[in-house]
């Protein structure tokens, strides 16, 4: 049968949807050509907002609808907002054939091959203590690959729904992750993120290290230890990982990043809010000044971090002195790109006990005032790399203007160029950048 996946939310469900996707290519089913022409249709959905969760329903509607003129036509849900609504989701959604929760994606293929035995309504969710399984598959095209090296989360902060519907921290062990990236890294792939909701937690909760394991860096941490044997690896010229906590910007990791040339520099690490108050009332176990101190050690490390966050607008109690505290903790830190988030409340999270007392229009102003200053930092950041040279890894057309080509540079910019001819995807460019927006750099491609 041909597929299609549909995925909201993070990068952990695009890797997902990809490990589903190859997983059902091994089971004989096929990639459909688009979702019209694909006789299963997944959903695998995010719950980190109220509006994530009413897009997917919305789209599971429309879905479910269509099988009325197409018999025997699958549709299935997956991720956050499958493991939360359990059962439930039935109730929505009745004419639904098989929703399966966060650490179920291997078991997709046979709920699948249920289905099309006549079952329907099948739903297969973890429970918090259940072995999770973890599939290596991946698609096999493309030179950039997400690796998940971390499930779940053990923070409780208190906005947060992902420790209830991703379940307690469980690090992969280091032997499987490698092997992971070495079997990549032989088909051409030569970019890897390492994915953790947490990233940096990474071996704390459980070891991943066989006894004894010497790095040859007298690196300790088992997060540094991770990345300088991935940096080993043949053909990884790129590692990136997402997200950060400033509790692991530790100067061990700081080391790790400048010494191994194919770290890239550059850490998304989600701030949330610049207002002591507001970050204890959220239970991020960090003050403002913490935050300003990791990023001082990452960027003593690195002359050339990038740095991009996230902050949450109109928290419970967030009042315009807590606000004013973000914006100016937004220029101290000089975020070279911020994602910002009005608050939505989770059910069942601490945050959803106290009072939503923001009012909506208060959100949309405090949330475009940090978008404005987010335009004009981020192009003034970006005026400064002009005249410079960027190491560009080459994505191929660029999205506005399909003649010129699109790539990324260490710092995660995109940066925007003429091509030579035979320029191939994947390699690894050089270009000096003449023009610079608030999110894009534009510039001429000296060669590779
Ligand atoms: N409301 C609004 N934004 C949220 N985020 C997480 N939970 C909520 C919520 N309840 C944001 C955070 C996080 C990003 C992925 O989503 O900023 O870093
Ligand atoms: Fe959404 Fe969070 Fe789930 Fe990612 S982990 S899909 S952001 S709820």
């Amino acid at each position: 049968m041909r597929f299609t996946i549909h995925t909201y939310g993070c990068q952990m469900n695009v890797r997902d949807s990809e490990a589903v996707a190859a997983m059902l290519a091994a089971n004989g089913h096929a990639a459909a050509a688009s979702e019209d022409d694909a006789d299963i249709v997944i959903v695998n959905s995010c719950s980190v907002r109220g509006k994530a969760e009413d897009k997917a329903l919305g789209k599971l509607g429309l879905l479910c609808a269509t099988k009325r003129d197409r018999p025997g036509r699958i549709v299935g849900l997956m991720g956050c907002m499958a493991q939360r609504l359990g059962e439930g989701i039935f109730k929505r959604i009745p004419l639904l054939d098989f929703s399966a929760g966060t650490r179920r994606c291997c078991a997709i293929p046979r709920l699948i091959a249920r289905v099309m035995a006549g079952e329907t309504n099948i739903h297969d969710v973890s429970r918090p203590d259940d072995m999770p399984d973890v599939s290596d598959a991946h698609c096999g095209e493309g030179f950039s690959a997400f690796i998940t090296i971390l499930l779940g989360c053990n923070r409780r902060c208190a906005y947060c729904i992902v420790p209830d519907v991703r379940g307690p921290e469980y690090s992969r062990p280091a032997a499987e992750v490698i092997a992971e990236i070495t079997a990549l890294a032989r088909h051409g792939v030569c970019e890897v993120t390492l994915l953790g909701q947490s990233v940096m937690r990474y071996g704390i909760a459980n070891a991943v290290w066989p006894d004894g394991a010497a790095s040859p860096g007298g690196l300790t941490e088992p997060f540094p230890r991770l990345l300088e044997v991935v940096a080993a690896i043949p053909g990884i010229t790129r590692i990136r990982f997402t997200s950060g906590h400033p509790s692991g910007c530790t100067a061990e990791l700081a080391r790790a990043m400048r010494l191994f040339p194919n770290i890239c520099h550059h850490l998304h690490l989600p701030v949330q809010s610049g207002s002591d108050r507001i970050l204890k009332l959220m239970r991020r176990g960090y003050t403002r000044a913490d935050y300003l101190a990791a990023v001082r050690r990452l960027r003593e490390a690195m002359p050339d971090f990038a740095l991009t966050t996230d902050v949450i607008v109109g928290f419970p109690g967030e009042t315009v002195a807590d606000f004013e505290d973000t914006r100016t903790l937004m220029d101290e830190a000089g975020f070279d790109n911020a994602f910002i988030f009005k608050y939505s409340p989770r059910p069942g999270t601490p945050a959803a006990a106290m009072k939503d007392d923001v009012p909506a229009a208060e959100k949309m102003r405090r949330n475009q005032l940090l978008l404005a200053d987010q335009d004009t930092r981020g192009e003034a950041l970006n005026q400064r790399l002009v005249g410079s040279t960027q190491e560009v890894l080459v994505e191929g057309p660029s999205l506005r203007n399909g003649k010129r080509w699109a790539g990324r540079s260490p710092g995660n910019k995109i940066v925007v160029f003429d091509p030579p001819d035979g320029l191939r995807p994947g390699t690894l460019a050089h270009v000096r950048i003449t023009r610079a927006a608030p999110q894009t750099l534009y510039g001429e491609m000296m060669g590779n």
